[in-house]
């Protein structure tokens, strides 16, 4: 007789982690490969609107509801000079582009993606320039987006036909500045210094903008934990975030260590937070500083390809990663990790949004569809807001070659008081078997299942394409049911699961 596995979840109302800031479910859009060029814009497409935006990559934005999407990068920024892509679009200068070889044509720079942001819904958060440039670009532009009038840098922006400030909230100190891959890379105290003196002129033009200081462009970076404890040192009265990034690969095709890597990603975040902390007490500061996990993705799907593409190309598939559905079950894991820690972690940005490793991707003048990851996204993102709530997890966990003891059930559960809703999402990890799930929810009395959506395939390495988009696709064929106050599921082997309950 099979032994079935089982595992046990308990929700209480008051026992709460914290409120999910909307901006967890943010994204990202650089000037890299198509993100651009061919993904947001592509005048002359059929279905591109006066601008030249495509209205079918907007509408499968405005589906995954992302209240904040960071601009213009990204590796992209530490060699961009803003300047290059305001004003008339003929006059706009065409430069090399050394981050990732190839020519950019500053069609679109700030102005237009503004207008783009706005008509999905999304608010902008801007990178500036740390790398070959410096403070006085960084406030400059500041004073362009955010000043109202009777300015130089403001009337300029008037004069570019934009009357209305862009009213900016969040700007991004840099990127990765701890990487040598960067333009003009620094170490620590160089760019803890720069980014200090950076914030304090921006908050001088702007004192309502927020700023996030570089953290380490991942876990694994050599520098990590004393990078954020010296750039902190430097900056911490004057920046509000510190940025977390981080990419997953599944090289070896090992399904059940690929998805222990939340474990790692869980690591990342209490360390970020221990450190952070660590400075504040140093300081003997009232402020917390709070994180910004402003890249998060699956990324290796390109890798090979990526290094047969043409230096100096305009706009070349570059990063197309093809998501398989283990990645959504990992980017699943990866949202329910943020949740988990949804008193610190305020934003955080899928990485990256059209074409360049995303959940939407579009062909040159054809259709836009959605990747594997853009489900458990869109998931999230809807009904993943209101407050998280603490649980306690009884589940039976694994080995797999890098970690032990990865829970088989990796679960989160958000309710949303106002529209009496909760909402548990929960990823069974377990590679051959189902799991018995059980929540009990009897402080939620009167709730009823409303709805349990399933993702789930028995081919791991299914894909969807322009040819085949909805061979991965979600389904509601989830039984979730509550009697006397206990939720019963069965989730099957390897599934990612949506659980909504209601009044
Ligand atoms: O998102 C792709 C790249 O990954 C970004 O440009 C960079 O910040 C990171 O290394």
């Amino acid at each position: 007789m099979l032994n079935t596995k089982k595992a046990k979840m308990i929700l209480d109302k008051d026992y709460k982690i914290g409120e999910v800031d909307k901006r967890l479910y943010g994204s990202f859009i650089e000037h890299l490969g198509r993100a651009v060029y061919g993904g947001i814009y592509e005048p002359g497409h059929p279905k591109a609107d006066e601008m030249g935006f495509r209205k079918d990559v907007m509408e499968l934005v405005k589906e995954l509801n992302v209240p904040i999407i960071r601009y213009p990068g990204g590796n992209f920024v530490s060699g961009y000079n803003w300047e290059d892509g305001v004003g008339p679009i003929e006059k706009r200068p065409r430069r090399t582009e050394l981050a990732w070889g190839t020519i950019e044509t500053n069609q679109i720079g700030t102005n237009e993606f503004a207008h783009w942001a706005k008509k999905v819904n999304s608010e902008v958060m801007m990178a500036v320039n740390l790398g070959t440039r410096g403070a006085d670009a960084a406030r400059n532009l500041v004073e362009y987006c955010n000043h109202p009038s009777g300015t130089y840098w403001s009337d300029l922006r008037r004069s570019h036909g934009y009357e209305n400030t862009h009213n900016i909230k969040v700007w991004c100190l840099g990127n990765e500045m701890d990487g040598p891959w960067q333009i003009c890379h620094k170490t620590a105290e160089e760019y803890g210094r720069l980014a200090c003196e950076t914030a304090k002129v921006m908050k001088w033009v702007d004192p309502t903008i927020e700023l996030v200081a570089c953290g380490s462009s991942s876990i694994h970076m050599p520098t990590f934990g004393q990078w954020e404890a010296t750039v902190l040192e430097h900056t911490y009265e004057h920046v509000d975030y510190i940025s977390l990034h981080q990419y997953y690969g599944n090289h070896e095709k090992d399904t059940a260590n690929f998805l222990g890597k939340t474990m790692d990603l869980d690591a990342f975040i209490k360390s970020v937070i221990a450190t952070a902390d660590y400075v504040k007490a140093k300081k003997r500061s009232k402020k917390t500083i709070n994180l910004s996990f402003d890249e998060w993705n699956v990324w290796f799907h390109s890798n090979e390809a990526d290094r047969k593409i043409k230096r100096w190309s305009i706009a070349p598939p570059q990063l197309e990663d093809v998501y398989d559905f283990q990645d959504a079950l990992l980017v699943g894991g990866m949202l329910i990790t943020f949740l988990k820690h949804a008193d610190r972690v305020k934003m955080a940005c899928l990485a990256q949004l059209v074409n360049v490793i995303a959940p939407i991707m579009t062909s040159n003048g054809g259709g836009a569809w959605r990747q594997t990851i853009f489900y458990p996204f869109a998931h999230v993102s809807a009904y993943g807001r209101g407050v998280v709530l603490n649980p306690v997890i009884f589940s039976p966990v694994y080995d797999s070659k890098d970690y032990t003891d990865v829970p088989i059930l990796q679960a989160a559960a958000v309710f949303n008081e106002e529209k009496e809703e909760l909402t548990i999402f929960a990823l069974n990890k377990d590679v051959q078997d189902l799991l018995s799930f059980e929540c009990d929810v009897r402080h939620f009395e009167g709730y009823r299942v409303i709805e349990h959506i399933v993702l789930e395939k028995d081919d791991v390495y299914a894909v969807n394409t322009e040819a085949n988009p909805f061979n991965v696709v979600p389904n509601k064929n989830g039984n979730a049911e509550i009697t006397e106050g206990k939720l019963t599921a069965n989730l099957s082997k390897l599934s990612w699961n949506v659980i909504r309950l209601a009044k």
